[in-house]
């Protein structure tokens, strides 16, 4: 699939925005964890950790009104040159929520969709069990990720529902809370782990 612009000039971008520290960790995650599970389902991972990457491109521009989200980003993704299905893509993972006004009503579709909303989920799970653990990711193992997925009380914003919605692609759970710990491994000292 072809992408406008090159993954640099993506971080540009966002860089260009001043995000907070943890925002820009969550789009690194999102990226990581998205071209894992491109890879599992067969599909392009340039095309998928891009996705992972700018899906919240509008988050530093609205967080201070959440009800805004997503509205800004159909305009900086179309001048960055991201054709209306890339931000589809990108809207979806806002579909669903109560705070969201034009998107609550939607749902999720496409596998692509249900990848993205799963992934950028779980690395808000992934990364508050890393700090548990003293900021360490390289021993980090399944069984333990697991125990935490079901442990509702912990990171209790990370939607388990969301996160489960993997299970439409064709991947089970585990598989993607595997790529969830093999991708953001992989980016341990981009994001302060170890
Ligand atoms: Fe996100």
């Amino acid at each position: 699939m072809n992408l406008p612009i090159t993954r640099e000039k993506a971080i540009e971008v966002l860089k260009s925005q001043n995000p907070e520290e943890f925002d820009f960790i969550h789009y690194l995650m999102s990226e990581a964890v998205m071209r894992e599970v491109a890879l599992k389902l067969g599909e392009d991972q340039g095309y998928y950790g891009v996705l992972g990457l700018l899906h919240d491109v509008d988050w530093t521009l609205t967080k201070k009104d959440v009800k805004t989200h997503l509205t800004l980003a159909p305009e900086i993704l179309k001048s960055m040159g991201f054709d209306s299905e890339f931000i589809e893509n990108v809207l979806s993972h806002g579909y669903g929520f109560e705070e969201l006004p034009e998107l609550k009503d939607k749902v999720r579709t496409k596998k692509i969709e249900w990848a993205l909303a799963a992934s950028e989920t779980l690395t808000g799970l992934v990364y508050a069990y890393a700090l548990m653990r003293g900021k360490k990711i390289s021993d980090m193992e399944l069984k333990g990720l697991k125990k935490k997925f079901k442990d509702k009380a912990f990171a209790a914003g990370c939607s388990r529902d969301i996160i489960t919605e993997i299970e439409k692609t064709g991947l089970t759970l585990d598989e993607l809370l595997e790529c969830g710990i093999n991708g953001i491994k992989k980016i341990k000292s981009e994001i302060g782990l170890e």
